[in-house]
């Protein structure tokens, strides 16, 4: 099985030094290879740890020339239009061949119009990795068949949970952020973050697949945590409670926002950049909870995702 990465950041290296350690131990791993990368800079054929260009060629003209069994897309998610990544999904997928990533933007933006198209070919799309990284948020959906969920709730951004922690803890709220960068839980420019942008993406794929919903990212409201005062949360623990930053959809309303919660509620116990999901189906409730980001985590949920499609289960 002929493996094409796309972004050979972070978790692309991740990824790899993750399948080969494995594929020794593995033997359903042993066919697989990695036919090239293409990054920015263009495309790597072959498996190399440190990345030099071969040829200068696009995504989709590396779809072409190294014609994969599977694409692995862990490239930056683009928000205008999802580009290069959609129309290289839509390109493999119609081909057969399949999709694994862990880039929440394409899904977020043009989730059914690409599940149309896998569904025409019968090619899979693995994306476990764009929600709650290598933490089984996707995959806990496909051993949990034929059960209708009616709500999930969510703290989805490891980031703001951080910050609302330390927050909840004595520091500022520019403390807190600058904390929260130096250990790497923000991005230089943490935007997206703050402003609920990334729970939102997240949230839209999870009610897309589990509640068969038809979303798009904006269709419905998103508020980040910039506008709660650190006096909003000293006054919230002095009361015994905490905000947290909620992700939330039933079949009536799906929205992301900052909400009081007490310690009678699982998501109360959620601290730092720990991520959780409470799913409620007609048959139980379940609650899971595990890191939400890092690079061999996102790296994990994509390798799951593989050994997933190899055994058929995707
Ligand atoms: N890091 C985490 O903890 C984590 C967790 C879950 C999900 N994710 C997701 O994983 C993905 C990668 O994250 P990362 O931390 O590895 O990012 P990163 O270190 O910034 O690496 C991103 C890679 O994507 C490549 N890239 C960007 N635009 C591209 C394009 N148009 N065509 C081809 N390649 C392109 C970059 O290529 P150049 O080197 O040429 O710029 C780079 O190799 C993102 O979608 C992120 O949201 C990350």
């Amino acid at each position: 099985m002929k493996l094409l990465l796309i972004g050979y950041g972070n978790v692309g290296k991740a990824f790899r030094r993750l399948l080969h350690e494995k594929k020794d131990n593995y033997p359903i791993l042993q066919g697989v290879e990695i036919a090239g990368i293409i990054t920015r800079q263009g495309l790597m054929v072959g498996d190399k740890e440190n990345f030099s260009p071969d040829k200068q060629l696009t995504v989709l003209e590396a779809i072409d020339y190294i014609n994969p069994d599977v694409i692995v897309d862990m490239s930056v998610p683009n928000y205008k239009d999802g580009e290069p990544s959609v129309s290289a999904y839509i390109k493999a997928l119609s081909r057969k061949i399949h999709v694994i990533t862990v880039n929440k933007a394409p899904l977020a933006l043009k989730f059914r119009e690409i599940f149309e198209v896998a569904e025409k070919t019968g090619a899979k799309i693995g994306f476990q990795g764009t929600v709650m990284s290598g933490t089984p948020s996707i995959n806990l959906f496909r051993i949990q068949p034929v059960a209708e969920v009616s709500r999930i709730r969510g703290i989805l951004n490891g980031t703001t949970n951080y910050i609302l922690t330390r927050i909840y803890e004595g520091l500022s709220f520019n403390e807190a952020l600058k904390e929260a960068k130096e250990k790497g839980y923000a991005e230089e420019d943490p935007t997206l973050d703050l402003n609920g942008f990334d729970a939102a993406a997240k949230l839209t794929i999870l009610s897309n697949f589990i509640m068969n919903r038809s979303l798009k990212l904006g269709d419905f409201k998103f508020k980040g945590i910039t506008e709660i005062t650190n006096e909003e949360i000293r006054r919230a623990k002095s009361e015994g409670k905490k905000i947290k930053l909620i992700a939330y959809a039933d079949n009536y309303v799906v929205q992301v926002s900052p909400q009081i919660i007490g310690p009678q509620d699982p998501l109360y116990y959620i601290d730092g950049v720990e991520n959780a999901l409470e799913i409620q189906n007609e048959i139980q409730r379940i609650i899971i909870r595990g890191p939400g980001a890092g690079p061999i985590n996102a790296a994990y949920g994509a390798l799951s995702d593989l050994v997933l499609l190899l055994e058929g289960c995707l």
